[in-house]
């Protein structure tokens, strides 16, 4: 008779676990290679300068961390379970920012759907919708998100490219019909990841809804930085223009307006039976935002100008400082009217030479600046890398220093320096 030890043991050899063809199928997630050479250096006690998630540096506002504190504390019935769609506090204050911010109305019955997170939104709506073999569109470069949840979900995504020539905008007409027969869903995503750019002319806006009705798309216009915005520019919802509560949802994201990236909080707004659909499927998955983190949001959002003015202040002023910086070495970058990122071409030497992962490898490896390559965002972000900037303003002195150690080892011939 075979011994128990023997049988676990044999057992032990049979359960080889494998994930799902699914998941086998996603690329490593772009940050992970990064994030594994960033924790090497900082082992080495490399001093790290980490520019490279957009994972705010600034303190959530004293007011919402007050808000939570006091709520946790004489609240005891806020943690129980929450209303997985939104307490009717929450979705009230939602529709009442977004009339305030937009003018736009929102139903906040059905029209509002709180989320932890707008990844998780974003993931989930893929999920909820998509039967497999279903295309998604997914402009190149963008979030990995749209990406991989396509994939998750079944679906297959289709990449159409954005290009600086056309200031980063689709050009609808490119993408084939065969793929749009099958097609259920549009990622549309201004102010840009990474790219940084805005829509400035507003009839795209109309294109792009009319290209949904027309292909009876789902158009998922993902609105993560519509505050951090500057000079002056101020950056519409999709909702605003005839018809998009026909095709649209829009999703927005408290991590970067509040600096509130660790609370997980977030939500979507318009079409109803879209909105409907995603909290019904959430409903089978997740309990929700917890109470006390919904009435924190609440307090950002009506202390919304107060405290966006000043995050808006930060970012803008790092975004000059860097800038500067860097036009002391001789490297020209765009100057951004939107997110807290900086989009920068890399030399075409070192394009050619390495490409956007080596160099950002080698980047921290050898100096301890963390950034993300282009290309992690689709093969068509090669020949960049994208800064956040999220970290102190003394460090971009450094942080331009470092770049041109490596830029003089690869023999970039940078313009002269530039007294400033
Ligand atoms: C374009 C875009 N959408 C959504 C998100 C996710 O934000 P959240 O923290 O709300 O999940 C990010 C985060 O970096 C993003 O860049």
């Amino acid at each position: 008779m075979i011994s128990l030890e023997l049988l676990v043991k044999k057992l032990k050899i049979m359960n080889e676990f494998k994930p799902s063809e699914k998941l086998e199928q996603l690329p490593p997630y772009l940050f992970s290679r990064i994030h594994k050479l960033k924790l090497e250096a900082y082992s080495k006690n490399l001093d790290v300068i980490d520019l490279s998630m957009g994972n705010p540096d600034l303190p959530t506002d004293t007011a919402i961390v007050e808000r939570l504190c006091e709520t946790v504390r004489e609240h005891p019935r806020t943690h129980r379970y929450p209303q997985a769609k939104g307490m009717p506090k929450f979705r009230n204050t939602v529709a009442e920012w977004f009339l305030k911010r937009f003018g736009v109305k929102l139903d906040p019955e059905k029209e509002v759907l709180a989320l932890i997170g707008s990844k998780e939104g974003v993931a989930h709506l893929c999920m909820a919708m998509l039967n497999p073999g279903d295309y998604t569109l997914i402009p190149d470069p963008a979030y990995p998100v749209y990406y991989n949840a396509t994939i998750l979900a079944g679906g297959k995504p289709y990449l159409f490219k954005i290009k600086p020539e056309n200031k980063y905008l689709p050009d609808f007409s490119k993408i084939p019909q065969k793929i749009l027969k099958k097609a259920k869903i549009i990622f549309l995503n201004y102010p840009n990841n990474p790219t940084t750019a805005v829509v400035e002319d507003e009839s795209f806006f109309k294109e792009a809804i009319m290209f949904a009705k027309k292909n009876n798309l789902i158009l998922c216009y993902d609105n993560a930085y519509s505050e951090i915005t500057f000079d002056g520019y101020i950056a519409p919802s999709i909702l605003q223009f005839e018809g998009a509560k026909d095709v649209a949802v829009e999703f927005h994201s408290f991590s970067k307006t509040f600096s509130m990236a660790g609370w997980r909080v977030g939500f979507v707004v318009g079409n109803e039976k879209i909105v409907g659909y995603l909290e019904k499927f959430k409903s089978f998955i997740d309990y929700g935002v917890p109470t006390f983190i919904q009435l924190a949001a609440v307090k950002a959002l009506l202390d919304y100008e107060r405290i966006v003015e000043e995050v808006r202040k930060i970012y803008q002023h790092r975004r000059d400082l860097t800038i500067k910086e860097f036009k002391k070495i001789g490297w020209d970058v765009d100057v951004p009217k939107a997110t807290m990122y900086l989009w920068c071409k890399l030399p075409e030497e070192i394009t050619k030479q390495l490409g956007s992962l080596k160099f950002a490898e080698k980047l921290l490896v050898e100096t301890g600046v963390a950034v993300a390559p282009g290309v992690g965002f689709g093969s068509n972000g090669e020949g960049y890398i994208r800064l956040a900037l999220v970290t102190a303003n003394n460090r971009f002195h450094d942080t331009a220093l470092r770049f041109e150690k490596v830029f003089r080892e690869l023999g970039v011939e940078l313009k002269k320096r530039k007294k400033l």
